[in-house]
């Protein structure tokens, strides 16, 4: 399983702050947005990830990010010149995905809640063709909504209905066949003259391929896509993290817990930011005396959940 992030776009809704900066570098409260849904494609276990912004800005995330190699994982590149849609993302990186299948994240979108790991590792797991994941809102005319009847069967799609079937919003996390950048290209532009992820999903309910995840009422999802969002979800993580002592989307943590990279590494990269809370944070993860006594690894870790195992 191969993982895309797409953090294109020209970040219009939170203009002037996104007129020299990409939208997903901006912080969400202590990091920037981008560590957000890396931390989830990392959850999930996916351990080659590309990410494609613009050309202006992709050595930005280069330089932030770097080739993945202190986090444990690969990280890979890829521009897209205009921003032309979703969709587009699966077509620029097909080399990439080859014949894998592929979970595909918006840079902007924001999960969190006790057991995400587990649900999103079993979707990986039984996942057929395609699958989304479905949360509910009170807002659900800003969204691809979709419409399911009680057995779960997705009965219509819609990219932000005026009069929408139901409550459910379709999230930005996708997880496809490799049929995914086929039918990607057949794709044609919508009224707003972008390519709509909710048209390709369309393709797959067609032939009754598509599956949806139900993401329950404890959990939590943002788009950080306005400016009123974007201050929610930094709030949320300031609330959430000052109240458990735990970082939300601690790239290194999550290393570390994954086995990924060592005490002493975590230590290291810990003492090279030192002066400020995140690298103290890193320090004290890897001091944490207790910590082999109550979880060994991201399987009892009690932040991230009881993983299943395969
Ligand atoms: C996009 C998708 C929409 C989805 C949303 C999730 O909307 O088109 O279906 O619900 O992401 O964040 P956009 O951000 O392009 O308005």
């Amino acid at each position: 399983m191969k993982g895309i992030i797409l953090a294109g776009g020209s970040g219009t809704r939170l203009s002037p702050s996104t007129d020299s900066m990409n939208k997903h570098l901006l912080p969400v409260f202590d990091k920037p947005m981008i560590y957000y849904p890396l931390s989830v494609l990392m959850l999930a276990g996916l351990k080659e990830i590309m990410i494609i912004s613009t050309s202006e800005d992709t050595p930005r995330f280069k330089k932030l990010l770097g080739d993945g190699k202190e986090l444990g994982i690969t990280l890979a590149y890829r521009e897209q010149t205009e921003p032309k849609g979703i969709p587009e993302a699966l077509t620029i990186a097909e080399d990439f995905i080859e014949d894998d299948n592929v979970t595909l994240m918006l840079g902007d979108n924001i999960f969190y809640g006790q057991g995400f790991t587990t649900t999103l590792r079993n979707a990986i797991k039984n996942h057929r063709h395609a699958t989304i994941f479905g949360y509910r809102v009170k807002d659900p005319h800003r969204f691809g909504v979709v419409e399911f009847d009680h057995h779960k069967k997705v009965l219509s799609l819609e990219e932000k209905p005026d009069d929408p079937k139901s409550d459910f919003a379709v999230t930005g996390l996708y997880i496809y066949d490799h049929r995914a950048v086929q039918i990607a290209k057949k794709l044609q532009p919508s009224a707003r003259g972008e390519l709509e992820i909710t048209d390709l999903n369309k393709e797959y309910l067609k032939w009754n391929h598509l599956d949806v995840e139900l993401l329950g009422r404890g959990f939590a999802w943002m788009d950080a896509g306005t400016q009123q969002s974007l201050f929610e979800a930094s709030e949320f993580v300031k609330t959430t993290q000052q109240r458990q002592g735990f970082k939300i989307a601690c790239l290194e943590e999550i290393a570390f817990y994954m086995n990924y990279i060592s005490k002493e590494a975590l230590y290291e990269k810990g003492k090279s930011m030192e002066k400020n809370d995140y690298g103290q944070y890193l320090i004290e993860i890897a001091e944490r005396k207790h910590s082999e006594q109550y979880w060994d690894s991201i399987d009892h870790h009690p932040m991230l959940g009881v993983v299943e195992n395969d």
